[in-house]
């Protein structure tokens, strides 16, 4: 990576378009992480997966809420695997609702080649060509992990894992392949992504490979790996920014890398074209805005859903920001009385539970589109919202429509507002 000096020369007009385009290349709110050098934090989670990776015979799962960056952790394995001599053979492939264990090891077996000998002449095929038509079990794909030379570390991804329809059958065989994998000490590791609160969730009938697997949950970002992604990437444009406009980039973004980019991108596009080297807090407020009116079509639809009322006065959307500002578990659910501290921010005024109790019920019904789930008994539910990424939607909707109060807005800003922040949440 070309990091800048640290005090480059002031901008000019010309500057602007090649910054933009480099802009766009860097800050990637859509796209998985494809370079090591843009990856932020997820030290322990890359030690777990390096564990299972080294050791023959051990596999294992990354699983967590949608958007929290398992793609990409699973992506920057292959380039961080200390190799050595030894070369790395990773693979990637994202399920679809109709696979099953043939379809996706067919699909794995298209990029690996063998040399057999046919009437006497040496030829070569794929070994999806070799398999078509033949069953596929596990028995075959232990074979064929055998093959792999020793200077080779075969990584197979299989990803969105939760997106397979039925009922466990490749659950079932990829666990049987994995535990035959690891009873023979075969080198080849199986990594299973997907969208789970645990590994039993995702993966039906896991309790039989715990001994040889490694269970890497992903949970939200920390607020300090929210900030090496835009550190990472001002560096390398030789960028900078206030602490104001970092901070609430990083506290709107409630752990989801996702918004960091989206946010970054703005606003550094923003600071670029106004001739600036420096990212203020204007910038990432335009940056609300745009990210707002940008491509949240299906969460603008949701939200509007969830929150309307014909009734004047009816609370349904300063509830759901309140639900937004309540202090979670890691699974991202919270309790109905840690949504009073912040909705009593919000009013302004003492409130009590009964006040909103309805409200959370009714938000979980299709009437409300759904927007919060709930688990639990009556009198221990707990609620979260069905998206992740509805949760920065509905604070910056209350940022720009003006339910956050001044005395309230203190959360944005650095550096008290951290503990503002958590008073609002508790
Ligand atoms: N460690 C990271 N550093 C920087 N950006 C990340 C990181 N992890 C994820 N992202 C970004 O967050 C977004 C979601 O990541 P992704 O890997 O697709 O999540 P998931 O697979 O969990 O849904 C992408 O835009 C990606 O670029
Ligand atoms: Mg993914």
């Amino acid at each position: 990576m070309n990091y800048r000096p640290s005090n480059p020369r002031k901008l000019n007009s010309e500057d602007i378009s090649p910054l933009l385009f480099e802009i766009a290349q860097l800050f990637t709110p859509s796209t998985p992480i494809r370079l090591a050098d843009l990856f932020a934090g997820r030290r322990r989670q890359i030690n777990q997966l390096l564990e299972a990776v080294a050791e023959p015979g051990r596999h294992a799962f990354i699983y967590g809420e949608r958007g929290v960056g398992k793609t990409s952790l699973s992506q920057i394995l292959a380039l961080i695997v200390p190799a050595g001599r030894q070369h790395v053979l990773h693979a990637r492939k994202a399920c679809i609702a109709a696979d099953t264990f043939e379809t996706i090891w067919l699909r794995f077996f298209k990029e690996l080649r063998v040399h057999q000998n046919e009437n006497g002449r040496e030829v070569t095929k794929t070994l999806s060509e070799v398999y078509a038509g033949r069953d596929l079990e596990p028995d075959d794909i232990v074979r064929e992990m055998r093959n792999f030379s020793a200077n080779d570390i075969p990584i197979f991804v299989i990803d969105e894992f939760n997106e397979i329809r039925d009922d466990g059958r490749t659950a079932g065989l990829l666990a049987n392949t994995m535990k035959a994998l690891s009873d023979d000490g075969v080198a080849a590791t199986i990594v299973i992504v997907g969208v789970g609160d645990s590994v039993a969730q995702l993966f039906a009938g896991h309790a039989s490979i715990e001994r040889c697997t490694e269970e890497v949950p992903m949970p939200r970002m920390s607020n300090d790996e929210l900030s090496e992604i835009i550190d990472k990437r001002l560096a390398t444009l030789g960028l900078t920014i206030e602490p104001d406009a970092r901070w609430k980039i990083i506290i709107l973004s409630r752990g989801l890398p996702t918004y960091v980019h989206r946010l970054g991108k703005h606003a550094a596009s923003r600071a670029v074209t106004n001739l600036r080297r420096r990212i203020c807090e204007e910038d990432v407020d335009v940056g609300i805005e745009e990210v707002l009116h940008g491509s949240f079509e299906s969460l603008r639809t949701v939200y509007e859903k969830a929150i309307h009322s014909n009734q004047p006065g009816s609370l349904f959307k300063e509830i759901l920001l309140a639900c937004a500002l309540s202090s979670a578990d890691d699974t991202g659910y919270f309790t109905p009385a840690a949504v009073l501290g912040p909705f009593e921010k919000i009013r302004g005024r003492s409130m009590t539970i009964a006040q909103y109790r309805n409200h959370l019920a009714e938000f979980t019904t299709d009437k409300r589109s759904a927007i919060l789930q709930r688990m639990g008994q009556e009198r221990s539910y707990r609620y979260r919202f069905r998206d992740p990424a509805m949760l920065p939607y509905v604070l910056m909707k209350g940022i720009t429509d003006g339910m956050v109060s001044e005395d309230a807005k203190g959360f944005l800003r650095f550096p008290e507002q951290g503990r503002l922040f958590d008073d609002m949440s508790n």
